[in-house]
């Protein structure tokens, strides 16, 4: 059987050089919100990925909750996208910006002067945010968004999208995984709303849906990938009984949408609980489109799925922070580097663009 993962892969109108996806990684090297050329540099050395999704980064002033994760809202943050996509279109890579509100998942120690947190109800979520200033702090209870203020959101999300264009990105991933702003609406336990935004499955869809509807409209369809997290339990989302019939849901509307690719997340190995392969089978039935599978994957097990047509492309993570090469690595079967979590989210050089390739190429 002829390997898949190291031959080209198409994704909407593009061919990736190979079946492998980079996973977002926030690495929180975005001073004052603006990528730099440190970060050019970085995702320039990974760019053999067949495709490269960035760090999470906000759609608005309200979704920086995290301390130095980029935006794409101002001219300056589109200026320094234009470094890191000029770096990595130059070396034949292909880049989609991972579109994040952090929404409730913030602190307003590191939001800018005039940023709100916000949240589909006024439901804080438990758990430490580190702040630069005072260390960790208890993440913020948001203020609850009013339906018009919902639709203001969407339209930052449409405006950074056309930003993600001018900045030169390939497309935008809307990040409905994770416990963040999409996922919040999504989950019952975070949207308590009585308008059509919560409630039911189809209310609490509807702001995905319409995220991406208009999304879709102001850039087209084959620039737009959403990731979903079925079960994940990140940033205080416990299960509830609906979760497959959601994201049967989801999968069908999006798939409505002619929106490229569908990216789910499987955080098993990182301690959360497993996903469902009812749901994966589910969300692969309704989907015809490109389905991005991650969490965990080694070559081996990514050539699997790609073969059985459980998965279009495989996104892979953690080793893509200590091995700038890795899809070279893969193919040889050389050795691993292992990345030092230490440095994955403090700024500077260290444990950022100072792993080796096996061979060093001038960046
Ligand atoms: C340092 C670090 C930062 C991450 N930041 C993000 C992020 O910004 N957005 C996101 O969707 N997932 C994020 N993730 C999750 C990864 O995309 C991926 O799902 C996870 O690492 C599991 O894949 P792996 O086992 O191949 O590493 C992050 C993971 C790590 C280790």
């Amino acid at each position: 059987m002829s390997n898949l993962l190291f031959s080209p892969a198409r994704l909407g109108n593009l061919t990736l050089t190979n079946h492998i996806a980079m996973a977002p990684m926030t690495r929180s090297r975005a001073f004052n919100n603006i990528p730099n050329e440190l970060i050019a540099t970085y995702y320039a050395q990974r760019a053999t990925a067949g495709l490269l999704i960035t760090e999470g980064t906000s759609p608005s002033p309200n979704g920086l909750g995290y301390s130095r994760i980029p935006g794409l809202f101002s001219p300056e943050q589109i200026a320094g996208w234009k470094l890191v996509t000029k770096a990595v279109h130059d070396r034949g890579g292909h880049i989609f910006v991972q579109l994040m509100h952090t929404g409730r998942v913030a602190h307003p120690l590191n939001l800018p002067v005039g940023a709100e947190v916000v949240g589909p109800s006024a439901v804080a979520a438990e758990g430490m945010m580190w702040t630069d200033q005072e260390g960790p702090k208890p993440n913020a209870t948001p203020r609850e968004l009013t339906t018009e203020e919902v639709k203001a959101v969407i339209q930052e999300f449409v405006q950074a999208s056309k930003n993600a264009v001018e900045a030169g990105f390939d497309g935008v991933e809307l990040h409905g995984a994770n416990g963040y702003l999409i996922e919040q609406f999504i989950h019952p336990a975070s949207n308590r709303r009585t308008d059509e935004y919560g409630g039911s499955i189809e209310n609490r869809a509807r702001f995905a849906l319409e995220v991406a509807e208009q999304v879709v409209r102001a850039i087209g369809k084959e620039r737009v990938g959403i990731r979903l997290s079925p079960y994940g339990v990140a940033n205080d989302l416990p299960h509830y009984p609906e979760i497959e019939e959601t994201y049967t849901y989801l999968a069908e509307k999006l798939n409505d949408l002619g929106i490229v690719y569908i990216h789910l997340v499987d955080h098993s190995a990182m301690g959360a609980p497993a996903v469902a392969p009812s749901t994966v089978k589910a969300v692969r039935e309704r989907f015809k489109n490109t389905l991005i599978l991650s969490g965990n994957y080694n070559a081996e097990r990514g050539e699997a799925d790609l073969q059985s047509g459980l998965a279009d492309l495989i996104a892979i993570g953690r080793p893509f922070i200590s091995n700038p090469d890795l899809v070279e690595r893969l193919a040889t079967g050389t050795e691993l580097a292992q990345p030092d979590p230490s440095t994955f989210y403090v700024g500077g050089e260290k444990g950022y663009i100072d792993y080796p390739a096996l061979v060093e190429a001038s960046v």
